[in-house]
């Protein structure tokens, strides 16, 4: 098993790509099972998960091709509505699959996730939703059992503002007979980006991006082409990275617009920030950042997927701050590991408080997963000795090749 192993205590200077958007990407893949027709789907991310989602595709009988970032998929030759649990199991998003299948084919089994590392992350608004268009559901042994000759548009209201939940809907709704009308809708902007691609295949929808989304189902849907939009959470990790380390990065390839909040914190923490149309620029003159207060919160708040980065740069900022975590209850598995690098910090239930050190000391530690994976890289980086940090394949769901990134940016790191 890969483990990365990093000498920290240097400033990351330079500038660095990022790749297409995982949470943009998994939705756009999941939507092509919507159509008989051929899709091109360009700016694919290199990871772990889109693999993943992609051998489960072709288990389901789609003809997949990939060329470096590029992907062809036809979806003609889907003859399988089953999603197995050992697949479902290693890949929450596969619940995505529900929808667009059972709009299709009229049927679905997808299996129920399961618990995660950070949080039960039960998909009752899923199911709801799609019984709200007249699915008939059953659960049995473990699976989502789904079955609707045709689903018929209806109005729904999402107890909470769900991504995923909201994404199933939109393309289970997109061939729907009738209007459909979901309300309290997570405004993440994958959400506009999925709906900008289900446009181009022939779907009529209103509103995608605000809270009241309105779908005039049609019957079939074509073939398209679609680029993946810019990795918001890896533009905002090496953002972090480069604050903790008093670096000077330029990130190429990214969207700005989608950043406000993370990029607002960073300036309150003292980085100097320059924007361009794709670019982003973060200075801190050598200098050590301030504590931050951050609150989770869904879209356009400050997003959970970065609550672990920013914890360790608070771990090594000037005075104190909290951060508390909305999203997830057990988003918290980082603590105990940065706490084993030297960091000073007190759990008190869904709050941390983090009181800043001049320095972390660089320690054996164990990433849980994703996004817990890049906070302990960002210590590391910034920590005095040696950290070796296992079970990276957490790491490897999410971020393309982060490693080789990161040495680009003259950071000591490597992978054995
Ligand atoms: N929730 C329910 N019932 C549901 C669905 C969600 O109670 O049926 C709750 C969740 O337990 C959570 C909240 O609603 O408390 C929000 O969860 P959401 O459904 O929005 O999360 P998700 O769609 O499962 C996506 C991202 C996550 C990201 C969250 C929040 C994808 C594939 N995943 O998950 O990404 O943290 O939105 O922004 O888009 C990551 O990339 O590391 C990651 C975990």
């Amino acid at each position: 098993m890969d483990k990365i192993i990093i000498t920290g205590n240097g400033p990351l200077c330079g500038e660095v790509r990022v790749a297409g958007a995982k949470n943009a990407a998994l939705p756009i893949i999941a939507a092509t099972l919507l159509s008989a027709e051929p899709m091109h789907i360009s700016n694919v991310p290199g990871v772990r998960d889109i693999a993943t989602v992609l051998q489960l595709i072709e288990l389901l009988g789609a003809k997949v091709e990939r060329e470096d970032t590029d992907l062809s998929l036809d979806c003609s030759t889907v003859h399988s509505v089953h999603a197995p649990y050992e697949m479902v199991k290693t890949i929450r998003a596969s619940i995505l699959l529900l929808g667009p299948l059972l709009a299709r084919f009229g049927e679905a089994d997808v299996s129920l996730p399961g618990g995660c590392a950070i949080g039960t992350r039960p998909v009752n608004e899923h199911i709801m939703g799609l019984q709200a268009l007249g699915a008939d559901i059953r659960i049995e042994a473990g699976y989502i059992k789904a079955r609707a000759t045709r689903l018929k548009g209806a109005q729904y209201t999402f107890d909470a503002p769900s991504v995923t939940a909201t994404e199933n809907l939109l393309m289970a709704a997109a061939l729907a007979e009738g209007v459909t009308t979901l309300d309290n809708c997570a405004l993440e902007p994958e959400i506009p980006d999925l709906a900008q691609l289900l446009c181009a295949m022939g779907a009529k929808i209103e509103g995608a991006g605000t809270s009241t989304i309105s779908i005039e189902g049609v019957s079939t849907l074509h073939g398209t082409s679609h680029r993946v939009p810019p990795d918001r959470i890896e533009t905002g990790t090496f953002l972090t990275a480069a604050a903790a380390t008093r670096g000077d990065i330029t990130v190429l390839d990214t969207a700005p617009d989608f950043l406000h909040h993370v990029l607002g914190k960073l300036e309150q923490a003292g980085c100097k920030m320059e924007l361009g149309k794709d670019w982003i620029r973060l200075r801190t003159d050598g200098k050590r950042c301030k504590a931050t207060n951050i609150t989770t919160a869904p879209y356009p708040a400050f997003p959970t997927d970065m609550q672990a980065q920013f914890m360790a740069l608070n771990t090594l900022a000037e005075g104190s701050a909290t951060v508390v975590e909305n999203i997830f209850e057990n988003r918290f598995m980082h603590v105990a590991e940065l706490q084993r690098m030297g960091a000073d910090i007190e759990l008190q239930g869904h709050t941390a408080i983090v009181r800043g050190k001049e320095r972390l000391q660089g320690a054996p530690v164990m990433a849980t997963d994703l996004r817990a994976s890049a906070s302990l890289i960002i210590a590391g980086l910034a920590a005095d000795g040696e950290t070796t940090i296992d079970r990276v394949y957490h790491l490897d769901r999410g971020y393309a090749n982060i490693d080789t990134k990161l040495q680009e940016l003259g950071a000591h790191i490597r992978r054995v």
